[in-house]
């Protein structure tokens, strides 16, 4: 999979979540198999960019890999100031998000409601790919509703601007996250646009990844929420669509070794008292299949010092290893 003028390792890329693929959490991610990792995304208001909240989402210090950031906006001038600063701040790739629900970015037109309005999206895009000389990827839902599927129509115009790769939700913004997501339209826009189609939504297993891209005929695929509490999920797909065969599950070691590395970072990233509290989050997904009655994580979660979260890990895992 090629984007612009870059070839990924491979074709398994970590969705933008807003408040979960951080640096620490990207970094992790490539380490662990995945082919690219998007950064959660930015709004094009250039009010926020000093907020804690920004500064830290703009962070790409010492990041590996290429590094693709996504803005999100509904406002062609903002939308292209936003991605040529993000240039200036290192971003390789700059990513549309009009695939996300969320009220907040709604309200303000941006995301997929952007969908409902192709003429917009196509200044958006046009404006965005003619302010930077970095390849601009975009990311969509469906369509908005399920009576309005549109994605063919804006697929067509995000290839007819030049964007150099399109990811597909398979799911309307109507549909938030319910039911289940359908792959029929990410076919139909991979069969008629020659842009690389990544399809994303609802994968979360090397076998359901491959059937994806067997079915949509896709590029790549895109694992979000899959890949909360288990970032090892990028290689367990890459190996498998290389060879067919599963790689096996991670011992208990090497998920304390993943998960101490993901804490300390998260710490150290974010500083008192924000890291201790983000990583509340990551470690209930990562010791959810451990943890089954949830008794650890309300301990843990009661936990405000970054040290007396690395000891009560410690401490559980060596509990774990005795048993
Ligand atoms: C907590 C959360 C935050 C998200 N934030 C973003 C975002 O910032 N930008 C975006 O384009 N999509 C965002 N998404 C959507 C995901 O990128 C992805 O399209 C969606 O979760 C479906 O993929 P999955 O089934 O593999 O999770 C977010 C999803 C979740 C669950």
């Amino acid at each position: 999979m090629r984007i612009g003028p870059y070839q990924l390792e491979n074709n398994v890329i970590v969705a933008p979540m807003a408040g979960i693929t951080d640096r620490p959490f990207r970094q992790l991610c490539r380490r662990l198999g995945a082919g690219l990792a998007v950064s959660e995304m930015l709004s094009s208001n250039p009010k926020v960019w000093k907020t804690d909240k920004s500064m830290n989402r703009m962070d790409h210090s010492g990041e590996s890999g290429i590094r693709s950031v996504q803005i999100a906006g509904a406002d062609p001038e903002l939308m292209a100031q936003a991605a040529q600063f993000n240039v200036q701040n290192g971003a390789q790739i700059i990513d549309i998000n009009m695939g996300c629900p969320a009220k907040k970015v709604n309200k303000k037109l941006a995301g997929s409601a952007l969908l409902q309005y192709p003429d917009l999206v196509e200044e958006i895009v046009q404006a965005v790919v003619g302010a930077v000389n970095v390849p601009v990827t975009l990311k969509i839902r469906t369509g908005w509703d399920p009576d309005n599927r549109n994605g063919v129509e804006i697929a067509k115009i995000a290839e007819r601007n030049r964007i150099a790769s399109l990811a597909v939700h398979g799911r309307t913004r109507a549909c938030m996250y319910k039911g289940e997501a359908e792959y029929d339209t990410i076919k139909a826009i991979k069969q008629s646009v020659s842009i690389p189609v990544v399809a994303n939504g609802d994968i979360t297993s090397p076998e359901k990844a491959k059937q994806v891209l067997d079915y949509t005929g896709a590029d790549a695929i895109m694992i979000g929420r899959a890949a909360q509490g288990r970032p090892w999920i990028f290689r367990e797909i890459d190996y498998y669509l290389r060879t067919g065969k599963h790689l096996p599950a991670p011992e208990i070691s090497e998920v304390r070794g993943i998960l101490m590395e993901h804490l300390l970072n998260l710490h150290q990233f974010y500083g008192e008292p924000m890291g201790a509290r983000i990583a509340r989050k990551h470690v209930s997904w990562y010791l959810q299949s451990h943890d089954q009655e949830g008794q650890f994580r309300r301990v843990f979660n009661a936990l405000e010092q970054p040290e007396a979260q690395i000891e009560a890990l410690e401490n559980y895992f060596e509990t774990l290893a005795a048993n």
